[in-house]
């Protein structure tokens, strides 16, 4: 059918920073983060934490789990947009960790939406090298992408990555089809500057630093209309009803955006996935960090429909229906 998931696997950093430790840090609550967003902690990279690493140990449980090994993985595709490098790739930085050296690797950045864009290029590229195997990842350090003096975004974000190793099969497993979309006119409601430039007459007037920037309310609000969309859009194409989504895994950005999207949806709530109490957003690495989670829960049994949908910045959103 398409683009089967042999494996998957997360990595999470090690350090918590809990709504608490965010008191320290900015004017904020507990109780504000928490009824606001849902998000209770996150983890914060630390050294030999960056963001290829925290993909490439991702690769390896995906790997391990998929009984496939480096080497015989022919694309690397990561999405991501906090790698600590412009160039090379972070997906070149894990191909040299994972020692896949047949691998040709590149980066996706769609924001939050990385991962579905790259699991969907993962997956047309399938449909015509057959036999091939691939490995796309989600993985970002926010933390490294943040003003903590910024009350507005700090508490949101988090680190983390998650993988997926993929191989085309012919059976009624698989990818079933993906519908994406982009919107660059409202880019500027949710976006982050480059480093500034050395070309005094491309420097960017007003650019404040290299950290997210967004108007929340306008973010909230596109975020459950564009998602609901994409998924109407989808159910719509491939003629499934929403009471036969067995699991739903969505983008773990905020609760209240979920709980909206899930009521517009008529999806029962325990169809749905949620972590973001424990790693916020996790942006590109959010959606693999919750299937892992899910997958190893044993949430997914073989022959559920599962979908996915995401939303970040560009705009870019979508959803995936995936035969388990
Ligand atoms: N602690 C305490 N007060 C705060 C904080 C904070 N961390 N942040 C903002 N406030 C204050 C504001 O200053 C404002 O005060 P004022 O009324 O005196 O001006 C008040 O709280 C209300 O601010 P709003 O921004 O209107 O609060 P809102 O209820 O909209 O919640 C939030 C803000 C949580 C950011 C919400 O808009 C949201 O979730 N937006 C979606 C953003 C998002 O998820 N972005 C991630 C990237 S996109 C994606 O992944 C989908």
């Amino acid at each position: 059918m398409g683009a089967v998931i042999l494996g998957t696997g997360s990595c999470l950093p090690q350090k918590e920073l809990s709504n608490q430790d965010l008191e320290k840090l900015v004017e904020t609550s507990d109780e504000w983060i928490l009824s606001r967003t849902g998000i209770s902690t996150r983890r914060i990279s630390g050294k030999g934490e960056e963001a290829f690493q925290l993909g490439t140990s991702a690769a390896k449980k995906a790997l391990a789990m998929a009984n496939v090994m480096a080497d015989d993985i022919d694309l690397i595709i990561v999405a991501t947009m906090s790698s600590h490098m412009s160039m090379p790739s972070c997906a070149c930085f894990v191909q040299k960790e994972l020692g896949a050296t047949k691998a040709f690797a590149y980066d996706v950045n769609a924001a939050c939406s990385g991962f579905l864009f790259a699991l969907d290029s993962g997956d047309k590229y399938l449909r015509v090298e057959k036999g091939k195997k691939i490995l796309v990842i989600g993985t970002e350090t926010l933390s490294s992408r943040t003003n903590w003096k910024d009350r507005n975004t700090c508490i949101l974000f988090g680190d983390g990555a998650g993988a997926a190793v993929l191989e085309y099969q012919e059976s009624e497993q698989g990818i079933v089809a993906s519908s994406l979309f982009s919107d660059g006119t409202l880019w500027n409601l949710l976006y982050m500057h480059s480093a500034p430039s050395c070309n005094p007459d491309l420097e960017q007037a007003g650019n404040p630093g290299n950290y997210i920037l967004m108007e929340g309310r306008e973010v909230f609000k596109y975020a459950v209309k564009a998602m609901e969309a994409a998924i109407n859009d989808l159910l719509l194409k491939e003629h499934v009803n929403i009471e036969a989504i067995d699991l739903m895994i969505p983008h773990q950005a905020n609760i209240r955006i979920l709980k909206k999207l899930v009521t517009r949806l008529g999806i029962k709530k325990e169809k749905v996935f949620i972590n973001v109490h424990k790693y916020g957003n996790t942006s590109a690495g959010s959606i693999p960090i919750a299937l892992d989670e899910a997958n190893r829960e044993g949430c997914l049994k073989r022959g559920d429909l599962l979908l996915v949908c995401s939303f970040g910045g560009g705009f870019t959103w979508g959803a995936t229906l995936v035969r388990w």
